[in-house]
């Protein structure tokens, strides 16, 4: 059986992405510090599996504890997910992004190499196309970041790429995620952030139960549809489903890739919230405020190339992502903290 340690395996998209590798027949071992996440997602997941969670409890960033990780399992791939990703807090706390998302991409890529696995899926993002200069984004749009975080994925991706190059034995997947809302059918994971989201999604599901007054739409005046923000949402199961394409690629063809993951097309902010007004029967009521500095109108991305490589597309719509997030929030209004 394969084994795959997964870096930041109790967040959000780490825990989908758990329960589709099981369900895929790979053995996993999860790793995570829990600086964004909770210990009882690994109930959770236990409960949806039927199997005892593998876990350790370590930060990406701390070499020794790596260590004894390799040491511990026979590790035959990583999907590394472990980063920070609040834009805000990234211009504040530079030097905690460049530690955590680059110190620790770098520690992790270590003890692999001493250990001989060579096989890793990286968690890049869509903040890497920077400022479009045509839509929709393919993989071939020249790449620049607009601030602290997105500069923290670009640079994870040119140290992979230089891992690459010097040891070509190193089959590395980089996927550029777009915006993943929804939850697991089951409604027992989903997203929790801390404190305020800075998301749509988690924002608007927290107004809906209740916990929020309302919803600040960012902007109303962009050149869209109806004046919003345009982005192009999937379905975190979609997206789990997605690493686990790339991670079968990795294994079976033995090439590197770079692909877009994304629906190929975008919604506006208030088309979103619409459609999750229908999904839950709840009101979402929302106030057009200024836009938020460092927002892009609109951008989607071209998902011909994951198709092509991996056979991989979204299956799931907006209701769906809508009636997933829902069921999750309503079930647990307060996220894992029950
Ligand atoms: C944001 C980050 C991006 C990061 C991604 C994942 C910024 C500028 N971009 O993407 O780098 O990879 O999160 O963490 O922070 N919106 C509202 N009200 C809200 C929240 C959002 O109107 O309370 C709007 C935004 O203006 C945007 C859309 O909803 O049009 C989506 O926003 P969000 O979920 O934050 O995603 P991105 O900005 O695409």
């Amino acid at each position: 059986m394969t084994t795959v340690l997964l870096t930041g395996a109790t967040g959000y998209i780490g825990s989908h992405t758990w329960l589709a590798l099981q369900e895929a027949g790979f053995s996993v071992v999860g790793l995570d510090n829990f600086s964004n996440s909770s210990p009882e997602v690994l109930k959770r997941l236990h409960e949806l599996s039927g199997v005892a969670p593998v876990f350790e409890r370590a930060s990406i960033t701390d070499a020794a504890a790596m260590e004894a990780v390799f040491s511990r399992h026979r590790i035959d791939a990583v999907v590394h997910f472990a980063a920070s990703k609040a834009v805000g807090e990234s211009g504040a706390q530079p030097l905690a992004y460049y530690a955590n998302n680059i110190g620790g991409l770098v520690t992790t890529c270590e003890a692999m190499r001493r250990h001989g696995v060579k096989t890793m899926v990286f968690s890049s993002s869509a903040t890497v196309y920077g400022d479009p200069k045509y839509l929709p984004y393919d993989e071939a749009h020249p790449l620049s970041a607009m601030n602290v975080y997105g500069r923290t994925k670009l640079y994870g991706e040119q140290i992979l790429r230089d891992l690459e190059a010097s040891d070509p034995a190193w089959k590395i997947a980089w996927l550029r995620y777009f915006n993943p809302v929804g939850a697991h059918e089951s409604g027992r994971i989903g997203e929790d952030p801390r404190g305020v989201p800075n998301n749509l999604m988690p924002y608007v599901t927290q107004v809906a139960v209740g916990r929020r007054e309302f919803l600040q739409v960012f902007g109303g005046d962009y050149d869209t549809v109806d004046g919003t923000g345009v982005r192009d949402y999937l379905h975190v199961v979609d997206l789990a489903e997605g690493h686990v394409a790339a991670l079968r690629h990795l294994l079976d063809q033995r090439r590197s890739l770079t692909v877009n993951l994304g629906a190929g097309h975008g919604h506006s902010v208030l088309q979103l919230v619409r459609a999750f007004e229908r999904a839950s029967g709840r009101p979402v009521p929302y106030r057009i405020v200024d836009r938020r500095p460092g927002d892009l109108p609109a951008f989607w991305a071209d998902a011909t190339l994951a198709r092509q490589q991996l056979g991989w597309q979204t299956r799931r719509d907006l209701e769906t992502m809508c009636a997933d997030s829902w069921r999750w929030q309503q079930a647990n209004p307060n996220g894992f903290d029950c």
